[in-house]
């Protein structure tokens, strides 16, 4: 297929933040609180802020690297650096982990899209902690009311992408994700004033190793892959559509530090109310949705303000699906020849129907929620397999491309525009890291998960 006529994003600051788009979302919101609650605080945090900027980053640049020179979907890209080989593999995988990360992702956007339009109901007026509590059982429970609710977050992804990269993605990031950053800064500010915050701070920072263990370091691992979009080819994607004169390096550090700030403050807005509320920081995966509309219960404003979280919510995980989508959308046109709309069609289909698997086992009293495979229900097999295992796998194989079948200098040469970028000595450093460094990392981060390397 041609790719020539491939739209592109019009400048830097539109390719910041459709990539700061695809990284942020309910893995900021949703999953960095609960996991982090769940392996003991600070230790977490730091292990995933050293994977973010040790690991993601040079993942980041790969990805970078292979989307912007081939411009093709991640199998097509592979196999275009290196015709008839088994690199294309890594293409392969990444578009697996696209599938299993949206089949769970589209519940826990479709959870967020029900407590937005509850919050809009006045639903959350002056709700107590327990009814909290059993309003989520609920939600999650269903079966029908999810099910709606990823049919109604397919649609509007699939409309946005039938819309196109530029006219849909662009628009949209460009005017909200800044509205974001400043509700998420307002909510930790209020959830910071309430009784009892310094002990959420002192959790959210105190470094204690004692309840991280072994897969709590695979799992900060395999959020920072999950938090950066990497290792599922929408980095390789949207690069596709970076122009030739952005400064790839800078975009990839500009938005590996602004998704990790707010995760931080993620952690700021959610912690202190953990704590306040007297609710288990390991409480799960409704953390976000019991916090929350606590922290603006009984202020002034706080309907409203409670309002806009859940509908800045919606945007930002919107924002990430549509990177995900993008992928396999790119990959059926490429490789099917299907139209844009059919390709956005075919997969949305695909993912209500085998995703609905998620859906349905998503609680322990969902109507699949009993069955387990290897021990885990497919909403925590999905989740667990992508993140833990493909994600940090894929992205490890990409860099071990990058670091070992392409070389130093051409890697420098993309990702300096030819030289004109006076970043030699940076991309140097960084393709050293790149090759020696990371690499060993993840493989130390998998032998210690599989008891094979203690620490
Ligand atoms: N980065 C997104 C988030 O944190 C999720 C995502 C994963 C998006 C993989 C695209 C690809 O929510």
């Amino acid at each position: 297929m041609s790719t020539n006529n491939r739209e592109k994003f019009s400048t830097s600051l539109a390719i910041f933040f459709a990539t700061l788009g695809s990284a942020l979302g309910l893995g900021n919101i949703w999953k960095f609180p609960y996991l982090t609650g769940k392996f003991g605080g600070g230790a977490f945090l730091l292990i995933y802020s050293l994977s973010i900027f040790l690991i993601g980053i040079p993942v980041m640049l790969s990805e970078f690297y292979i989307g912007r020179k081939t411009k093709k979907n991640p199998i097509g890209a592979f196999e275009h650096l290196r015709p008839n080989t088994a690199w294309s593999v890594i293409g392969y995988m990444g578009v697996i982990s696209s599938y299993l990360v949206i089949f769970f992702y589209t519940d826990v956007a479709g959870w967020v899209y029900s407590y937005f339009f509850k919050s809009l109901m006045g639903s959350f007026n002056n709700v107590s902690k327990a009814a909290l509590q059993r309003q989520f059982d609920t939600t999650i429970i269903g079966p029908l009311s999810p099910l709606f609710w990823k049919a109604t977050v397919l649609l509007v992804v699939s409309l946005i992408l039938i819309l196109g990269v530029q006219k849909g993605i662009e628009k949209i990031t460009k005017t909200l994700l800044p509205l974001f950053f400043i509700l998420i800064i307002i909510t930790a500010i209020r959830s910071l004033s309430l009784p009892n915050s310094n002990k959420g701070v002192a959790f959210l920072f105190t470094v204690n190793f004692k309840s991280l263990g072994s897969i709590g370091i695979l799992t900060a691992l395999g959020l920072a892959f999950f938090k950066l979009s990497l290792g599922m080819g929408s980095m390789i994607t949207y690069s596709g559509y970076f122009t030739d004169n952005n400064n790839m390096l800078n975009t990839a550090f500009h938005v590996a530090l602004s998704d990790t700030i707010v995760s931080v403050l993620a952690g700021l807005a959610i912690f202190p109310a953990v704590f306040a509320f007297n609710i288990e920081p390991s409480a799960g995966p409704g953390l976000l949705f019991i916090t929350i509309p606590l922290v603006f219960s009984q202020i002034p404003f706080g309907n409203f303000l409670l309002i806009g979280f859940f509908f800045l919510s919606c945007i930002v995980a919107t924002t990430a699906m549509i990177s995900m989508v993008e992928v396999l959308v790119v990959l059926f046109k490429e490789k099917l020849g299907t139209s844009r709309t059919t390709s956005v069609l075919l997969n949305s289909l695909i993912i209500f129907c085998i995703g609905s698997l998620a859906t349905l086992s998503a609680h322990p009293h969902g109507l699949l929620g009993g069955f387990l495979v290897f021990g885990k229900s497919f909403f925590d097999l999905f989740d667990y397999f992508s993140s833990n295992i493909l994600l940090p796998l894929g992205g490890l194989l990409t860099i071990i491309f990058v670091g070992y079948i392409i070389n130093r200098e051409n890697f420098i040469e993309e990702l300096s525009n030819n030289k004109k970028l006076k970043n030699t000595s940076y991309l140097r450093f960084i393709f050293f890291v790149l090759k020696y460094i990371s690499p060993i990392l993840l493989i130390i981060v998998f032998l210690n998960s599989l008891g094979l390397l203690k620490f």
